[in-house]
């Protein structure tokens, strides 16, 4: 699985850097390591929605606070 976290001006000052990092914290948690993998994208065009986090052609809305249920509802049960 393909998660992507757009690290683009308006998704970092919403805390893309943090949920990149919880998201890596949960990964490595949950040893995933071998079927998540992460990596971050430039602006996605959707600032309003950031931070932007996308699996396969999905975008997802996430905020640091909300990290840790979106690994568990899009992630956790999926892969
Ligand atoms: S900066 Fe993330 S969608 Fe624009």
């Amino acid at each position: 699985m393909k998660v992507t976290v757009c690290i683009g001006s308006s998704c970092h000052l919403k805390g893309s850097r943090q949920v990149v990092e919880t998201l890596r914290r949960l990964i490595e948690e949950n040893h995933l390591e071998n079927k998540v993998e992460i990596s971050g994208t430039f602006c996605l065009g959707q600032c309003q929605k950031g931070v932007c986090v996308t699996i396969g052609d999905t975008v997802y809305s996430v905020t640091p606070e909300t990290t840790e249920d979106f690994f568990q509802t899009q992630i956790l049960s999926k892969v």
